[in-house]
């Protein structure tokens, strides 16, 4: 390949060889967050079996400093009583419906400065019950994209100044060791890389993004208002992605896009299928943040239907392609 400069100012093959090396190497590095120390915010935890309680007691046990749990009136506060009680000041109750007090979510980066992970957990479903489409009530699936979508849209723009992080975690214990790993790792399997490039690149996020999605995001089986609402949300968080912790950009944040299958909550109590504890996705969460995993399958049901998904449309791409070059 030829590696010369030349005299108009277009991009040599040389210049095109170290971007691409660039690039692979900040794939390389994975965005994990410390939990220890951190300041959270999650939404919709008032449901003793709900994913957002079991998030905030699997921070709890991890060693976040303070977390923000909102419940949606003052008619719910008392269903954290016991965990504010026993969490030694460490858990705030905050009272926020993510759809009406617009006003209020506007202004929750000012009045939480110190947040640095945000969980959109809240949600709802309104029209579960079917799945056809020319019998899908308007208004229910507009009420979905509320609270499913703009919610959550709201609520990560309001933090934005939080999320927007370029540095490594400040709350990192472990930051040096981590900086020094990563520089192993990666001087280990590209030997002829640029190693000042690779130094400005951390493999701790200052702060971390969590977007509770849906299996439904990918399957379209039945509830569609719901699901069209938790696939624009998985569209939002791979846009999040991009704007705040993508190859491509400054902002360093670990995003998380999580997509339960069937959970044991209130949210789907009259369904007899087999469910998977909350408690097992808070603790798949845990590790997605150590980790810096960026999606998140968390129960069995998720996982078998993500797989069968990528095999299908993989298949059906394929055939597709095939056809189109004949
Ligand atoms: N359970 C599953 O199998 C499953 C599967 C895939 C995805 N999910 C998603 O997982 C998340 C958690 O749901 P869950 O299963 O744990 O059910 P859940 O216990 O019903 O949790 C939903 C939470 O969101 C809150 N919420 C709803 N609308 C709100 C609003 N306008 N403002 C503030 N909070 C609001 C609820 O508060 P109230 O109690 O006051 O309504 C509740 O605390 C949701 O986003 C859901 O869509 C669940």
């Amino acid at each position: 390949m030829m590696t010369n400069q030349n005299n108009n100012g277009s991009t040599t093959a040389t210049e095109n060889n170290n971007e691409n090396k660039r690039r692979r190497n900040k794939r390389l590095l994975q965005r994990s967050f410390n939990i220890v120390g951190c300041v959270a915010f999650v939404t919709g935890t008032n449901n003793p079996k709900g994913m957002g309680r079991a998030f905030v007691n699997a921070l709890l046990r991890e060693g976040a400093k303070t977390i923000y749990a909102t419940v949606r009136n003052n008619d719910k506060i008392h269903q954290l009583d016991d965990l504010v009680k026993s969490s030694d000041g460490r858990v705030v109750v905050v009272v926020l419906d993510v759809v009406t007090d617009i006003d209020t979510v506007r202004t929750l980066g000012i009045q939480y400065p110190d947040v640095n992970l945000v969980i959109n957990n809240a949600g709802a479903s309104f029209s579960c019950d079917g799945g056809n489409t020319l019998e899908l009530d308007p208004e229910k699936a507009k009420k979905e994209m509320e609270v499913n979508y703009f919610a959550p849209l709201r609520v990560v723009q309001a933090f934005a100044s939080n999320l927007k992080k370029t540095t490594s975690s400040s709350n990192c214990e472990n930051d040096d060791k981590n900086k020094t790993n990563k520089k192993k790792s990666v001087r280990s399997t590209n030997n002829d890389d640029d190693e000042s490039e690779i130094d400005n690149y951390s493999s701790a996020s200052a702060a971390a993004l969590v977007t509770v999605a849906s299996i439904l995001s990918f399957r379209n089986v039945w509830a569609t208002g719901y699901g069209c609402s938790k696939t624009a949300l998985h569209y939002l968080t791979d846009a999040h992605r991009r704007d705040l912790g993508g190859d491509d950009n400054e902002y360093n944040t670990l995003v998380i896009g999580v997509y339960p299958g069937a959970i044991d909550t209130d949210m789907n109590a009259k369904y007899e299928y087999k469910k998977y504890s909350s408690a097992s996705v808070a603790d798949e969460l845990m590790i997605a943040l150590k980790e810096g995993k960026e999606h998140l399958f968390p129960d069995p049901y998720a996982k078998k239907h993500i797989n069968d998904y990528l095999k299908r449309s993989n298949k059906t791409l394929q055939q597709q392609q095939q056809k189109d070059i004949i």
